[in-house]
């Protein structure tokens, strides 16, 4: 009896539930440290999204082991909406749809696993997910008990059907729920950018999206029933001013899942990828890896676009310039060298002639200075990989419409 006492008193002093009798202790805050660098992986969304099965998983799996994308940084392989039945089981538990994935979720994720890859799911901090399955809304601390038991490494939190509650409380909630449930899962808010999680998102997630879904295009609005859009990538690039500030390592500004290989032209693919890259987005590539050109895996797999992009210093690039449809973006890397990209947005050829010597770059953010007038730096061409002279002389190219030229200054 007086056990039961100090149990209860010890359980009530850690805020602490009880649980089929043992001490269940609630534990807050996100797990910290699983994104240092800006998460890579596969979502299966943009391409199929509700079409999904096991057979699709294993493919994509071995295909990213193969084609050496594993190898370049991609690890995550994430079902997006669409992987469960209907309605929760008697329980209340959600049930993985046992006509798409009839071996079970659990053999699926012990599948990834053992191609040395993580496993990731998707849910929804409201009743119903975007596509209508059963949300996680009042299932909270279940769902991340079922998602631990699972063994997953990340999840994917949509926010439809919400009417009603507070993103920054529901999405705290699931964020104390997984930690509770003591399997560590990056927690990737899917919130649209409306409540601003920039604002509240880093002790709750390592990562928020910051727009509504992307589109394959340039720079298109494509308009759907029921008065939505989703968006061309330059469109989703420049959605949000003054937020770049917010982003860093394990807490990304998230500008939504690649779109590279579906639909667009060469040169829009290597645009698109080149600015996830310069925006340290994290990197989640959305097309079909089993019907993928050689064009779109090099575009994936470039590995100097990739180190921008994972640096270890998680510095969100920024417009330095723009001029009749010819733009200069610029993003610090560690070891005080610089990328530079120059992106064509117009519909014509250009002449770049860029004059270092009267260009001085000042990060107002977070105080990093590239001064052309005063330090000399080597120059390496990312897409031809290739180094070739120094910040003395004028760098002058031709450029496409659409297309880019990313540059990496070293000190
Ligand atoms: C929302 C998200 C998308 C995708 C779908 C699934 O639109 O923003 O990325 O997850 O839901 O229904």
């Amino acid at each position: 009896m007086k056990r039961k006492l100090f149990t209860l008193l010890l359980s009530g002093l850690t805020f602490g539930a009880f649980s089929q009798g043992n001490v269940y202790k609630l534990e807050s805050g996100k797990y910290e440290g699983l994104a240092m660098t800006p998460p890579m992986g596969w979502n299966s969304w943009n391409t199929f999204e509700t079409n999904i099965d096991e057979k699709l998983v294993k493919e994509t799996a071995d295909i990213m082991v193969a084609s050496g994308m594993a190898a370049a940084g991609y690890n995550y392989i994430v079902l997006d909406d669409g992987w469960m039945t209907k309605e929760r089981n008697a329980n209340g538990d959600l049930v993985p749809d046992p006509i798409k994935f009839p071996s079970g979720m659990k053999a699926l994720v012990d599948y990834v696993h053992s191609k040395g890859l993580k496993f990731g799911l998707y849910n929804c901090a409201g009743t119903h997910t975007c596509a209508g399955y059963p949300g996680t809304r009042g299932f909270e601390y279940q769902d991340a008990r079922f998602y631990a038991n699972l063994n997953i490494d990340f999840l994917k939190y949509d926010w439809c059907n919400t009417e009603g509650i507070n993103a920054k409380e529901a999405y705290t909630t699931m964020s104390n729920a997984l930690k509770t449930a003591g399997k560590p899962i990056v927690f990737s808010l899917c919130e649209w950018g409306g409540n601003e999680p920039w604002n509240w998102g880093k002790p709750v997630g390592s990562l928020w999206r910051i727009s509504g879904d992307i589109y394959p295009c340039f720079d298109c609005e494509h308009k759907h029933e029921g008065n939505w859009s989703s968006w061309g990538f330059m469109k989703i690039l420049e959605m949000r001013k003054d937020i770049r500030k917010f982003s860093g390592p394990d807490h990304w500004n998230d500008f939504d899942m690649l779109e590279v290989g579906n639909d667009m032209s060469y040169v829009e693919d290597k645009s698109h990828f080149a600015m996830w890259c310069m925006m340290a987005s994290p990197l989640i590539a959305g097309n079909d890896l089993r019907k993928m050109s050689k064009e779109t895996l090099a575009i994936l797999t470039n590995k100097e676009l990739i180190a921008v992009n994972q640096d270890k210093l998680g510095i969100q690039g920024f417009k330095y310039t723009a001029e009749d449809g010819l733009e200069t973006w610029v993003k610090p890397l560690s070891d005080g060298n610089w990328a530079i990209t120059f992106l064509n947005r117009s519909d014509s050829e250009k002449q770049i002639n860029f004059d270092w010597k009267n260009n001085s770059i000042k990060d107002a953010d977070f105080g990093y200075e590239a001064d052309f007038a005063n330090s000399i730096y080597r120059i390496k061409d990312l897409w031809k990989n290739k180094e070739f002279g120094t910040t003395k002389k004028s760098f002058k190219a031709k450029i496409q419409s659409h297309d880019v030229i990313t540059l990496k200054l070293i000190k």
